[in-house]
């Protein structure tokens, strides 16, 4: 096979980029001899969890700009949206964001508002705000990012407004990141996506899928387990298609072993898979590796193989059914979770049947559900659509309810058991006092002499409930 290594930034381009970074802190340590206080920063995220992550980096860039992230927009100097355009409903509240600064710009027309992501690449939207939005200065595509300091350097030395979406998704290895506090990391193998499922945005927005070198993730996942990261999250839009785009010969399977093998008191999880991708290899691997928790985020998007043909799905309903037969005999105690799609064009009654069906058969311990959203430039966006918008909403909540009734008897079923947990905050319970997940990924609330945010511990569960499961530490 040929492949190629995907594109890496070069590394002058990264040292043009550090060397940014200490152009804008210099000008950041003017601003505090002036104003008696260091430049703040204000950073909102939109969207997946491929968002969050994308946001500490930026929050990285601006911790060593010398900026302070603050909480509030109206104290900030600079503000940044990192925008979704998956659904309507997260490009709707970016912009209503947006619009709702105009009078705080007219305040403090030194500020700096960027908008970044997913929303920001798609082809019509630099020109509406250009048009429409003049309180934004700063906007930059998903292939940018890694040139943030040098666009802000811009911004901040007398341009006013700098627009880049250009780029082609090359990997930026070697910037700084700013991790969220607490116990979770994102750690990203993979970027872009090359399945052109008909409703969705992402291959559009993020490109095509370009996984990062092995040694640089287990690089990463050293870092973090030094610093204490006890959960850690492999990110992609299809991890199971990761490694096809590299020389070295590597899949997803074997990533998992090799970072399986790294020394530490971690667990690793991974999402999204895919269902055409997901073997009987990786659950496998999975059942084998100690550090990979018993979790599978498998999307199936529609229970209708007529409707799965038309999203450009590749599997049917029959294949992911056997699918989760084979990962439940390997890992009896696995959870699982799904993202449904209701109401995609054209779907009947009976084809939401099936997907109730599937819903009912499996038993998923969580599930996003979608209302279908028409996004421009994709194939779905133009398939006749005669479902009224009254029906779809009625078929998603039957859909809830068919869930919820699923998860209860899940949820009873842990009664009584003993699991280990990672407590990860307080909760509003006082009789519970903080927050934990099992190794599944399930909400606990739970008490003990000796819990500790950022521990593991083992918990006796007392009292399940539908949405958490009340434990005492043993
Ligand atoms: N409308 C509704 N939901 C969508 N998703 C992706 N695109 C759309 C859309 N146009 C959902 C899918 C995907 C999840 C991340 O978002 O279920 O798995
Ligand atoms: Fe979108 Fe499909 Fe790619 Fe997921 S696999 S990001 S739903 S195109």
């Amino acid at each position: 096979m040929n492949v190629k290594a995907p594109t890496a930034v070069p590394q002058d381009q990264i040292d043009r980029q550090l060397d940014y970074i200490e152009r804008v802190a210099a000008l950041s340590r003017d601003f505090a001899q002036k104003n008696g206080h260091r430049p703040r920063a204000y950073t909102q995220t939109f969207g997946c969890q491929q968002n969050e992550a994308d946001t500490e980096r930026l929050a990285g860039m601006l911790d060593e700009m010398g900026y302070e992230k603050v909480d509030r927009p109206e104290t900030a100097d600079v503000l940044l949206y990192n925008t979704c355009a998956v659904r309507a409903h997260a490009e709707d509240r970016a912009l209503g964001n947006i619009g709702a600064l105009a009078h705080l710009k007219k305040e403090r027309p030194d500020i700096t508002i960027g908008l970044c992501g997913c929303m920001v690449q798609q082809d019509h939207i630099p020109d509406k705000i250009r048009r429409s939005y003049p309180q934004v200065n700063l906007l930059f595509g998903t292939h940018a990012l890694w040139r943030f300091p040098e666009l802000l350097y811009r911004r901040l030395t007398g341009e006013k407004r700098v627009f880049d979406t250009s780029g082609t998704g090359e990997i930026a290895e070697g910037l700084p990141v700013r991790r969220e506090k607490g116990p979770r990391a994102w750690l990203s193998i993979m970027y872009g996506c090359n399945n052109f499922c008909t409703y969705c945005i992402v291959p559009y927005v993020r490109g095509r899928e370009r996984s990062r070198h092995a040694a640089d993730i287990e690089g990463e996942l050293r870092e973090l387990v030094a610093l204490g990261y006890k959960d850690i999250t492999l990110l992609g839009q299809n991890v199971n298609s990761y490694g096809k785009d590299l020389p070295e010969g590597i899949d997803f399977s074997e990533l998992l072993e090799r970072l399986n093998r790294v020394e530490g008191d971690f667990l690793l999880r991974f999402m999204t898979s895919h269902p055409k991708d997901a073997s009987k290899k990786l659950f496998d691997t999975m059942a084998a590796c100690n550090k990979v928790a018993k979790q599978l985020h498998l999307p199936f998007q529609s229970g209708s193989d007529a409707i799965l043909k038309r999203m450009n799905r590749g599997y049917t309903a029959a294949h992911y059914r056997e699918l989760i037969a084979y990962a439940r005999a390997k890992m009896p105690e696995i959870t699982l979770s799904s993202d449904i799609i209701v109401g995609f064009p054209g779907e009947t009654e009976d084809d939401f049947g099936q997907t109730l069906a599937l819903v009912q058969d499996i038993g998923f311990d969580m599930l996003y559900t979608f209302l279908y959203s028409k996004r421009s430039g994709t194939p779905a966006a133009s398939y006749a659509d005669d479902t009224p918008q009254e029906e779809k909403k009625a078929r998603f909540a039957r859909l809830l309810q068919a869930q919820d009734q699923c998860v209860w008897p899940r949820q009873q079923a842990y009664d009584g058991k003993t699991l280990r947990v990672l407590v990860d905050g307080v909760s509003k319970d006082p009789a519970y006092p903080f927050t934990a997940r099992t190794e599944g990924g399930l909400l606990v609330c739970c008490a003990g002499p000796s819990l500790q945010i950022g521990g593991f511990a083992v918990v006796k569960i007392e009292k399940p409930t539908l949405r958490c499961l009340f434990a005492r530490e043993v």
